[in-house]
């Protein structure tokens, strides 16, 4: 990948302090550049017509209310940290890294394989790299909190290179009677391995530019799972008032993604693509217009990968990655809503 080629001056004097001394010198910020993207999706395919066999639903009706037409489902091998071991791989090689590049891992997940070790720990010994790691729990928006503290590590100087990464197998948390969850979810993973450097020489900022968290423990209710890892008598299903969370994602992400362009002061014609979670293509819809966006700037995969969390908008990026789409100076809008309540933004100049 092109996306991010430039690289900070090597760590010395220690991490912590040079990045100090940049800020006070007024010298080029250093900033997470995103230097590869990678992606791994399970071989089973399952589609709206399949669920319909087994469940009192149709095509038409999960199509019209989300937009989702088919999801990839994990077979017992393709575990979470499985299929994040295979993002993360290919991340790093679209960036031209190796594991020895690796600082830190971050995986959001919220289907780990274990309590622990963190599953980000299976990532990296699979993947023989050095560093730390550790799980990340923000549901669907666990992607755009793992980028945010990644983003943290690397202007404070504690990380040059970052693994992040969303994986998840919600088909093991689904209740497969409950019509009105189970057609939503899909499984897979996504990885970005983010660089520390400068975008010298390009003439702007580039990098992660802003992140946005958000969380209301008050609406923890309206979507959670009912069970946890460690429970065998209680493995959990997910549980969601629908039209609550609709109403709440409408909202909140229309005010984070305002948010992201005025902390920047930038105006909604400068974003070159969104690449929202992929929870309902209504709810993207509604993002897009306020953005006053044109159909093909949004990066959209619900209708083939279905609602895949934490890993929907690293999935999307790859894909986007992978046909041409994505090019250097682009700037991207990331926005996810999910369980907690949890939201929040990314705004990177690619
Ligand atoms: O990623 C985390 C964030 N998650 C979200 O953002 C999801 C937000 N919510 C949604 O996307 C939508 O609320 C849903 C897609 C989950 C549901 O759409 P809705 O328009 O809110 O439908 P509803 O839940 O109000 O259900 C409407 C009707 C009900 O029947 P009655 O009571 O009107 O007779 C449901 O029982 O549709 C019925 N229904 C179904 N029918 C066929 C619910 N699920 C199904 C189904 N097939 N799979």
């Amino acid at each position: 990948m092109d996306l991010a080629t430039d690289t900070a001056p090597p760590a010395s004097p220690p991490p912590a302090r040079r990045a100090a001394a940049v800020e006070r010198g007024g010298g080029p910020v250093v900033r997470a550049l995103l230097a590869g993207i990678g992606a791994y999706l399970p071989q089973t395919v399952v589609t709206n017509d399949e669920l319909a066999q087994r469940l009192e639903t149709s095509d038409a009706w999960i199509r019209e209310r989300t937009g989702i037409g088919a999801r990839h489902i994990a077979q017992a091998h393709e575990t979470c940290a499985f299929m994040a071991t295979r993002a993360a791989a290919a991340a790093l090689a679209d960036a031209g890294a190796t594991a020895a590049d690796v600082d830190a891992i971050i995986l959001a997940t919220a289907t780990p394989d274990e309590a622990f070790p963190a599953t980000a720990l299976r990532v990296q010994a699979a993947l023989g790299a050095h560093g730390f790691g550790f799980d990340l729990s923000a549901a669907c928006s666990g992607f755009v909190y793992a980028l945010s503290v990644a983003d943290a590590l690397v202007r404070v100087g504690q990380a040059r290179g970052v693994l992040v990464i969303g994986s998840e197998v919600y088909s093991r948390i689904l209740d497969w009677r409950d019509r009105g969850t189970c057609v939503l979810f899909g499984d897979g993973a996504g990885a970005v391995f983010l660089r520390a450097g400068t975008g010298e020489g390009t003439g702007r900022d580039r990098g992660i530019l802003s992140t946005h968290l958000h969380a209301d423990g008050r609406l923890g209710d309206i979507l959670y799972v009912d069970g946890a890892v460690g429970r065998p008598d209680r493995p959990g299903h997910l549980k969601m008032q629908g039209k609550e969370v609709f109403r709440h994602a409408v909202l909140r992400l229309a005010e984070a993604v305002d948010e992201a362009l005025a902390a920047n002061g930038l105006d909604r014609s400068a974003v070159d693509w969104l690449v929202p979670h992929q929870a309902n293509l209504r709810i993207i819809e509604g993002i897009r217009k306020r953005l006053d966006l044109p159909v093909e700037r949004v990066v959209r995969t619900i209708e083939r990968h279905a609602n895949t969390s934490a890993a929907s908008i690293p999935l999307a990026l790859a894909e986007a990655h992978a046909d041409g789409r994505l090019r250097p100076g682009q700037l991207v809008l990331l926005e996810a809503l999910g369980g907690g309540l949890t939201w929040g933004s990314a705004l990177v100049r690619l």
